[in-house]
């Protein structure tokens, strides 16, 4: 089956689970691009979000497809989704329990759309791939997850609270084209060496397979 059929049949997947929470709330799938290279995780759809049925459309939506123009791309081209795909009651945090139920269709989504990069944005995406990193000290490095590559970014709205945040998320998004680039020879090499030394991969829980 396509890509496009198998996401498909994954929303009428998570539209038809009755134990999952938030169903007050319109389901926020994600969109973008089947062949994407890059997806972006935020944390959980807001007001405009909801309305609409489509991540990203408020204003740190606005911030986020002006970061992707300004890297030389469109929003169509890259795939957009959150981790917990409703919207929590006046914009709250998503729960550990929310993020645990909605879980699985994301690791679903992931699987379907096959991206080379993964771009959480913010701490909540973040920590689902890496539970022990911080969003200060590890956003815009890189780590290897499942022969992916995780690049953790910064939320667009902490970006339009502070100046510094904003020119940090702008400094990573730069280096997205380029990573890009050079995931295959990136993977090529993670190959290599773990034929060599298997053991040298196991890497210790606090450092996360972090490449550069
Ligand atoms: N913030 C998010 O994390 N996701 C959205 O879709 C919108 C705002």
């Amino acid at each position: 089956m396509d890509k496009v059929k198998l996401l498909e049949q994954l929303k009428s997947e998570i539209l038809e689970d009755l134990s999952l929470p938030l169903r007050e709330s319109n389901l926020v799938f994600g969109e973008g691009s089947p062949d994407a290279e890059v997806m972006f995780i935020g944390e959980a759809p807001g007001f405009y979000e909801d309305r609409e049925g489509r991540p990203f459309v408020g204003q740190a939506g606005k911030l986020l497809d002006k970061l992707i123009e300004e890297v030389g791309w469109r929003r169509e081209q890259v795939y957009i989704t959150n981790i917990v795909k409703r919207r929590p009651p006046a914009n709250r945090d998503p729960l550990p329990e929310e993020i645990k139920t909605y879980e699985p269709y994301l690791k679903t989504q992931i699987e379907i759309l096959n991206p080379k990069i993964i771009a959480p944005l913010g701490r909540f995406g973040m920590n689902y791939f890496l539970p022990y990193a911080k969003i200060s000290k590890d956003q815009g490095q890189v780590f290897w997850w499942q022969d992916r590559l995780i690049y953790p970014l910064y939320h667009p709205a902490a970006a339009l609270r502070s100046t510094a945040v904003l020119t940090e998320l702008k400094k990573s998004f730069q280096k997205l084209p380029q990573l890009v680039k050079d995931f295959d020879s990136l993977l090529a090499e993670r190959k290599i060496t773990a034929k060599k030394s298997p053991l040298d991969l196991e890497v210790p829980k606090n450092n996360q397979n972090k490449l550069f």
